[in-house]
């Protein structure tokens, strides 16, 4: 079975052919992060008229890649949410436009979904219960995933999400934009713990996360020094950051996958392909755990995942209607 994945639901323009749920025949992502660089952040207009300029000839190349014809597709999967309204507008208009030309079965995919499915790319025999942790510029969400479609959430972020804090605190260091890219290759030259930074904790017991405190730690102790007029050590900040920001991460997966007693932690999202958080968890954890990550070019959004996600649901017959809508803030 062929599929068409499209992904738009933020500043990624992506496509992607792939068979039988776990064969990509290509991958095709298009970033608009140069287009965003000069505000400093995603600007939602922005993004959703360059998607409409990109997306067929993205389309296109996928599936000259892919060596395929739109008359080879067995289905079309798109992300209808979570995300920019706008942008996943354009993306699913598309599909359903494809869809109907093509007669072929339309799915609508969650973002979040597809993106610890992402895994199931890299390793197809990967089957549930287990723990998964969704970690991206706008989503911290820790769930337990008992049987096939069975998720359900054990925490999420109560203020940023862990991707935002990255993108904050490399403002606040001066590093550019998207910080999580920059922070953990400055981190290289610094020292973990060399500066402490707060752990955030709850009075009641949760799987919940807070980020910004950490980073409100970080702009307080650079504001310091520059009053003083001293230099600021970005290097060991960036490191020390990483490192708090790993630890909670680590803390919260190894003790939800104790309390749900599974031997499986499924990690997706921007965040989770920064390698010193991926070797600070493979070290930490406990003996009987296995980690699962996506490699780090199918972290960040994608279309393969998006694909990867539809092939089992088409396979049930779990369609959508040709009336479905966007939900920017589709949860779990
Ligand atoms: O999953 P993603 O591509 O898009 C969303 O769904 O949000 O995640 C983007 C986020 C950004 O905040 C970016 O700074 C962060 O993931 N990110 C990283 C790394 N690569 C991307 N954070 C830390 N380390 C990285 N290597
Ligand atoms: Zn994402």
């Amino acid at each position: 079975m062929v599929i068409l994945g499209i992904e738009t639901s933020c500043d990624e323009t992506a496509a992607a052919v792939v068979e039988d749920g776990k064969r990509i025949l290509s991958n095709v992502v298009s970033s608009q992060i140069e287009l965003h660089r000069q505000f400093g952040g995603i600007v939602p207009e922005v993004a959703s008229r360059s998607h409409v300029e990109k997306i067929i000839p993205i389309i296109k190349q996928a599936l000259i890649e892919a060596k395929m014809k739109l008359e080879d597709l067995d289905g079309i999967a798109v992300t209808f949410g979570p995300g920019l309204l706008g942008s996943l507008l354009v993306g699913l208009t598309v599909a359903k436009g494809i869809s109907y030309g093509l007669r072929v079965p339309l799915i609508g995919i969650n973002h979040l979904e597809a993106h610890l499915y992402a895994n199931f790319l890299s390793y197809p025999h990967l089957r549930p219960p287990f723990v998964g942790l969704v970690i991206s510029g706008g989503h911290t969400e820790l769930i337990f995933l008992s049987g096939k479609g069975n998720y359900q959430v054990l925490g999420a972020t109560r203020d940023d999400a862990v991707g935002e804090a990255f993108d904050k605190v490399a403002k606040i260091l001066n590093l550019g934009y998207p910080g999580g890219p920059i922070i953990e290759r400055v981190a290289r030259e610094g020292r973990p713990h060399s500066i402490p930074l707060p752990s955030i904790r709850f009075k009641e017991d949760t799987f919940d996360f807070s980020f910004s405190g950490i980073k409100t730690a970080v702009l307080y102790y650079v504001m310091d020094l520059e009053k003083e007029g001293a230099s600021i050590p970005t290097a060991d900040l960036a490191a020390s950051f990483q490192a708090k920001v790993a630890e909670v991460l680590a803390e919260r997966v190894f003790r939800a996958a104790s309390l749900k007693k599974v031997k499986k932690i499924v990690l997706g999202g921007g965040v989770s392909s920064n390698l010193f958080l991926r070797s600070f968890i493979q070290k930490e954890k406990p003996k009987d755990l296995k980690i699962f990550f996506p490699p780090p070019s199918l972290c960040t959004d994608n279309a393969a995942m998006i694909a990867a996600c539809a092939y089992p649901k088409i396979r049930e017959g779990l369609i959508s209607s040709p009336s479905l809508d966007v939900q920017p803030n589709l949860s779990f």
